[in-house]
């Protein structure tokens, strides 16, 4: 039988909505004085954040609370999954409860995904998860998204061919903004996806706020070509 989690055991974390500005930039076009900016680096030790010390199988880019993360790991504990998120409050959330419950198959890493994702090597991650980014509709906080050619070229480069990469966003000006970088992107075939054809189990922390509250949402499945 899965194991399940009794969630109520770890009382949630007071956490700004947002994190300090500079986290949503690459490290390299920040100048001056050093904030408090997760670590970047080019090479992982594998067997240090997953008990069978292989690579990870799917990645959750800005996992949040984790619950999407967590849940995904226990529905099949032979395959690893890795999320970035840059709010540090929530990483050790993520990790006292992974480290509590013994989980073995999943991490949630500190780490900012505009940075690219060097340490992870070609054409070995079967699903990439990106839900319910940030808005930041405010056009002078547009340069804040990651969603870009940039991190669409990471997300390729890292799909095994046939790899997939699922959206799911409630705010359709995010929506059309994504679909467009897609489409000038050129390297996915990608369609909404209704309930019949989304093939995850599990739902996100974000997912479950917007059924509760009716709040309409839609979800992409992009497959790398
Ligand atoms: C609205 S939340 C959604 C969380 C989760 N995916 C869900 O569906 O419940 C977006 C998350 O992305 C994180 N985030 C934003 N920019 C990021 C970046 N550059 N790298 C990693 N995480 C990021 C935020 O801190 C936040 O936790």
């Amino acid at each position: 039988m899965m194991k399940s989690i009794n969630y109520t055991k770890y009382p949630l974390p007071r956490i700004r909505h947002h994190a300090n500005p500079v986290l949503y930039f690459p490290l390299k076009q920040l100048k001056g004085e050093r904030f408090f900016y997760p670590p970047v680096f080019d090479s992982v030790e594998w067997n240090e954040l997953f008990q069978n010390g292989k690579p990870p199988d799917m990645l959750d880019i800005g996992c949040g609370l984790g619950r999407f993360l967590i849940e995904t790991s226990l529905t099949d504990e032979t395959k690893n999954i890795l999320g970035f998120e840059v709010r540090h409050g929530a990483v050790e959330w993520i990790d006292n409860v992974i480290s509590s419950e013994s989980l073995r198959n999943v991490k949630a890493l500190w780490y900012s995904a505009v940075n690219g994702f060097p340490f992870i090597k070609n054409e070995t991650i079967e699903k990439v998860f990106y839900f319910f980014p940030d808005p930041w509709v405010k056009k002078r906080h547009y340069k804040r998204r990651a969603f870009s050619a940039e991190l669409l070229g990471e997300i390729h480069r890292v799909l095994k061919p046939g790899g997939k990469l699922y959206l799911m966003t409630d705010v359709p000006e995010v929506d059309e903004f994504q679909q467009k970088v897609l489409k000038d992107f050129g390297k996915f075939e990608f369609s909404y996806a209704d309930s019949a054809a989304w093939d995850l189990p599990v739902k996100t922390n974000h997912e479950i706020f917007c059924e509760g509250r009716k709040i309409p949402f839609v979800r992409i499945i992009c497959v790398k070509q």
